[in-house]
């Protein structure tokens, strides 16, 4: 439902079909660097800090995820996540996963989730 105006409540950050499926976008907020991953009916968004050092995952632009496009992967040292739920599934950070940042999307438009009053 759209809010007063037309405006739709949150950032934009870009539209459905400006991420690659498979595929995934970075994006630098004022609040830090958060990336957006999709493939299939799975899309997420992550702060772009590796739980292992806390540097980002990336060393390409946009390029989030892995040869075979199934799993996020943190160039630095090979760790490699869950698209769903940012589960690291091995590497130095086994165990332990990403900060997801909430999204909404609506009429085709990916926005962060309206923070709460
Ligand atoms: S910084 Fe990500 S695996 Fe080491």
């Amino acid at each position: 439902m759209s809010a007063a105006g037309g405006e739709q409540p949150g950032r934009l950050l870009c539209r459905l079909a400006d991420i690659p499926d498979p595929g995934s976008r970075g994006f630098e907020l004022e609040s830090g660097a958060i990336f957006l991953v999709r493939r299939g009916a799975v899309l997420a968004a992550y702060v772009n800090s590796c739980p292992h050092t806390g540097g980002p995952l990336d060393w390409v632009e946009d390029q989030f995820l892995d040869l075979e496009r199934r799993r996020i992967l943190c160039a630095t040292h090979g760790a490699l996540f869950r698209l769903e739920d940012g589960h690291c599934l091995a590497g130095p950070c086994k165990g332990k996963g990403l900060a997801p940042v909430a999204i909404t999307v609506t009429e085709g438009e990916v926005r962060l989730a309206p923070t709460k009053p």
